[in-house]
């Protein structure tokens, strides 16, 4: 212990005597210290560990929201957005599925109830000796996963340059490129694209890749990378890859919106993550498979004016699988979707619950010891939540039929879910692995809590 962690103990303590000598209430304590909420103390750390990657001055966020200066004016809106949680953009429903992501940025209720405390009491400075030194952000230059994973990308497969008009409609590029600078088949373990910095940033709605194989003279293809606000990269779980060989294409499907400004050449890049050569995973991963949330095209997706409605897709699993992340796909009717898995045995359970917010597209990655492992026979049900009112912001026009189609006026719902097969030998071994995971992490298993 260090001698800052030996004197907040002491502190602590002495509080704990203060209650059981004085009779303070805990409630008493809590109520006394409201009023002193203050930006330095308690706003500005919540700042740096959830807002600022994006509110920086270089980042996708609208304004910064690097020091007191730039935060105090957006005061009551910061409120407003945490506690409806649209900030930061996490949409996971927290009652219901389960809760464990790697990329989880949502704030705690007790975060949230700081920052409220703060704005109503003034949103005052505080004491600025009080402030965390400030952080250093990287630029949109850099690849986020070279932090994390401690080396820059092993392979960086660029797309073909495009020139993006100023003004004018979307555009689509879709160019398939070959994988170059393959010696033999490689393991990814990670991937992450980038457009340019600055401009390819603004331009880029999305980028989506597959990786585009032909065995047998007939094309297989996988899905792959994703950027979309909120989305550049995807890290398999433990021992899982992507394997890619020479001969291997990716499949772009990029979406620019004008921004007023001519942006000539663009190019987005997927960086590349290896596991070492002489070690590739134990498992393969299909990638993202996309499921749908209704019967079929015209059937069922058909949603009157001033309506709200729900639909479903029903997919039973041929093969055993564990899925990894899954990421909610509508247009602008759409509000969400859930994913929830029937058993062989009958067990139900919800496996996550997400709202769709058009601006947004995350995708989201379960903690490896809680990525649903499914036996062959599991029904996987989507069900998809439709608003045609005018309460729905996004909603273009309420009294109009709204049916299924590409086009962003009608409407798509699709869960893209990242997903791996097994056979029955390797199912077995990675249910007893999980197990073993869960007791070493005392965490009861699912049918210990059945039976509780
Ligand atoms: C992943 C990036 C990201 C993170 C993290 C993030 N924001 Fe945002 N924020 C955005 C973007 C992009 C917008 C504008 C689009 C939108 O509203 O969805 C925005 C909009 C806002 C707005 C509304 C601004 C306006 O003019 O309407 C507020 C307020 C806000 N953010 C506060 C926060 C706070 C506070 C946090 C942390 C607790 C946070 N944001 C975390 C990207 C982010």
């Amino acid at each position: 212990m260090n001698r800052h962690a030996r004197f907040s103990l002491l502190l602590g303590l002495s509080a704990l005597v203060a209650v059981a000598v004085f009779g303070f209430s805990p409630e008493k304590l809590s109520a006394q210290s409201a009023g002193d909420v203050t930006f330095a103390a308690d706003v500005a750390p919540i700042l740096q560990a959830s807002c600022q990657e994006c509110h920086n001055p270089e980042g996708v966020g609208p304004m910064s929201l690097l020091t007191y200066e730039e935060v105090r004016p957006w005061a009551p809106m910061i409120r407003e957005k945490v506690s409806t949680r649209e900030m930061p953009p996490w949409h996971v429903d927290k009652n219901v599925g389960i809760q464990q992501f790697k990329n989880d940025v949502s704030l705690s209720d007790g975060e949230i109830e700081k920052i409220v405390q703060w704005v109503d009491s003034g949103a005052p400075l505080g004491n600025p000796a009080d402030l965390p030194p400030p952080l250093e952000w990287p630029s949109g230059e850099d690849w986020r996963l070279e932090s994390l994973l401690g080396r820059p990308p092993d392979l960086i497969v660029p797309s073909t340059s495009f020139d993006v008009v100023a003004n004018g409609l979307d555009q689509w590029h879709t160019p398939v490129v070959e994988i170059e600078g393959l010696d033999g088949p490689r393991w990814v373990l990670a991937n992450e694209t980038k457009p340019s910095y600055p401009l390819g940033r603004r331009v880029t709605h999305h980028a989506n890749s597959s990786v585009l194989r032909v065995v047998d003279g007939e094309e297989q293809r996988a899905g792959f990378s994703n950027f979309g606000i909120g989305k550049p990269y995807d890290i398999y779980p433990l021992n899982t890859g992507m394997m890619v060989q020479p001969g291997d294409q990716l499949s772009w499907n990029i979406h620019y919106y004008p921004i007023g400004q001519e942006v000539i050449g663009e190019v987005a890049e997927v960086g590349l993550w290896f596991y070492p050569e002489d070690e590739p995973p134990q498992f393969a991963t299909a990638g993202d498979q996309s499921f749908g949330s209704y019967r079929s095209d015209d059937q069922e997706m058909v949603i009157p004016p001033n309506s709200r409605q729900i639909t479903q897709g029903i997919h039973v699993l041929q093969q055993n699988a564990r899925i990894h992340s899954f990421r909610v796909h509508e247009h602008l009717i759409g509000t969400g979707q859930s994913l929830e898995a029937v058993y062989p045995d009958g067990r139900v359970e919800i496996l996550g619950k997400a709202g769709w917010h058009p601006s947004w597209h995350i995708t989201y990655l379960y903690e490896d010891h809680v990525a649903p492992l499914l036996p062959k026979g599991t029904v996987l049900i989507i069900t998809a939540w439709y608003d045609n009112t005018e309460n729905n912001p996004w909603n273009p026009d309420p009294n109009t039929w709204v049916v299924h189609g590409r086009r962003t006026g009608d409407e798509m719902s699709h869960m893209w879910i990242g997903i791996s097969y097994f056979d029955d030998g390797q199912f077995e071994y990675l249910v007893a692995e999980r197990e073993r995971v869960l007791e070493e992490l005392g965490i009861a298993t699912a049918g210990e809590e059945d039976g509780g």
